[in-house]
């Protein structure tokens, strides 16, 4: 049946029609709008909405064409989206009978729902992935736990840590990443179907039976919201993007942390090219795609706030211009996660130059201050004040970190105060011994080996409570 022919006379040009029409990222929805039309027929029919026959060969006409796939479709724009390339198709098995697989039903409440479905079964994609990731991340971490390397503020050297260390400070960020989709898609979790146009139906449908069919937790309680609404949309693409944000800084570390000034990784040649021009160039080009890629989510989720800040309320076809932005930021996310989930992993770090950094310059300065506190009684600002004094008086005499000693100290000290410190020297040693200073950083949240090992398990019971695969 032509929508066309009733209120309608004049057909759309091939212009207008290609460029209203949303087949091509309807794609996307084909599986999730069989389910929606076979889960409204059931309703339907258990309603005794529409007779058991016609229903059933409606139910036939779907399996088929879940069977046949889209190919079975006629995709021409001038159908113009996947609800009615469906119906056409349901309408070619059985004749104007399919019509009543529309009853009580718009493509206004079918759209969002079968968005809704599509976009579930994605996110759980995700989040599995994450829970690799992130399990990826924790073996590493265990294989580095007195792995030391130099942590850096403003990109200066600033404390010694491990890169066991580090690489749970990713495994933090995913699993937060993680968490933001959890809640999109329990937020998401209601069934818009059954909103028809925008105000329901006077037929008696039972919401709470197709939303159950469809794995919903229950109906959308306001049907203008029902067919209005893409905040799901808009929440998603954000989660997204922070979790590409998140993969964004990770390849930057890695793009740093392999230049020739930091040497502390080298990437597997798998990801990496080299020049057209400089033999001797190895250059972390997959790393700077997904810096650059990842920026395509920032700007998807600019597109759909914008496309939907200034709707009125109930349907308007602007609407359909979110979803292209939708799959793209899945896609996008999709590839650059798992690029950089096997870039991580079979990355290697530097050990022996990690070591070298945290030793080479004054990052055991805040160790040192503390040790003043500790053992002199000094207030710590006094005690900020003589290292930081120490550190320029080392400096102007071209000294290395570890010459430091009491007796040094107790020079900048008297100077400074008058008085001498009268440190043990033993206890200066190890104040500047970075591994010394790692496990000595035991609270909750630091680096002391023991302690990250601790949270490596809460990261595990993690996984393991929300893996479902
Ligand atoms: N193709 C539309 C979309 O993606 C759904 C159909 C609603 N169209 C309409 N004219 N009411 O949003």
């Amino acid at each position: 049946m032509n929508l066309r022919s009733g209120r309608l006379k004049g057909q759309m040009s091939r212009e207008v029609a290609d460029f209203t029409s949303s087949l091509e990222f309807d794609r996307r929805i084909f599986q999730a709008d069989i389910l929606c039309n076979r889960a409204h027929t059931t309703m339907l029919m258990e309603q005794e909405i529409i007779p058991t026959d016609i229903g059933e060969q409606i139910l036939g006409a779907l399996d088929t064409l879940e069977k046949e796939g889209i190919e079975a479709l006629d995709l021409d724009t001038a159908v113009e989206d996947i609800h009615m390339a469906v119906e056409n198709y349901v309408t070619k098995v059985m004749g104007p009978d399919a019509g009543f697989m529309h009853t009580a039903k718009s493509r206004n409440d079918q759209v969002a729902t079968d968005l809704k479905i599509a976009l579930k079964q994605e996110i759980q994609n995700i989040q599995n992935e994450l829970l690799t990731f992130i399990e990826v991340i924790l073996e590493m971490a265990e294989e580095n736990l007195d792995t030391l390397m130099v942590g850096y503020t403003h990109l200066q050297h600033a404390q010694p840590t491990t890169f066991a260390h580090h690489l749970l400070s990713y495994a933090q960020a995913l699993k937060r990443d993680y968490g933001r989709l959890h809640d999109a898609y329990q937020r998401m979790d209601l069934c818009p179907l059954g909103s028809a146009a925008l105000t329901t139906t006077s037929f008696p449908i039972n919401r709470d039976r197709t939303a159950e069919l469809l794995g919903f937790q229950g109906p959308m309680e306001n049907s203008i919201d029902g067919v209005s609404s893409r905040d799901f949309i808009a929440e998603t693409v954000f989660a997204l993007t922070m979790l590409g944000t998140t993969l964004s800084k990770i390849c930057e570390e890695l793009i740093i942390w392999s230049t020739y000034e930091f040497r502390m990784v080298e990437l597997t040649d798998e990801f990496s090219s080299t020049s057209s021009i400089m033999p001797q160039k190895k250059n972390p080009d997959v790393a700077e795609i997904v810096r650059g890629k990842t920026a395509v989510l920032n700007g998807e989720l600019v597109t759909v706030l914008t496309i939907i800040k200034s709707l009125p309320q109930s349907y308007n076809r602007d609407l359909q211009e979110v979803t292209p932005h939708l799959w793209k930021a899945t896609d996008t996310l999709n590839s650059a996660l798992r690029i950089t989930m096997g870039m991580l992993a079979s990355a290697e770090f530097k050990g022996d130059r990690g070591e070298e950094l945290a030793r080479a310059n004054f990052s055991a300065a805040t160790e040192l201050a503390d040790l003043m506190v500790r053992d002199a009684g000094l207030p710590f600002r006094t005690a900020h004040q003589i290292v930081g004094r120490a550190v320029t008086v080392a400096l102007n005499k071209g000294m290395k970190a570890e010459e430091i000693d009491t007796h040094f100290l107790d020079e900048i000290s008297k100077e400074l105060t008058g008085e001498t410190l009268g440190i043990d020297n033993s206890v200066v040693t190890k104040a500047l011994d970075p591994q010394e200073i790692v496990h000595s950083r035991k609270v909750i949240g630091g680096p002391a080996p023991s302690m990250v090992q601790e949270v490596i398990g809460n990261l595990r019971d993690f996984v393991r409570e929300n893996n479902t695969s």
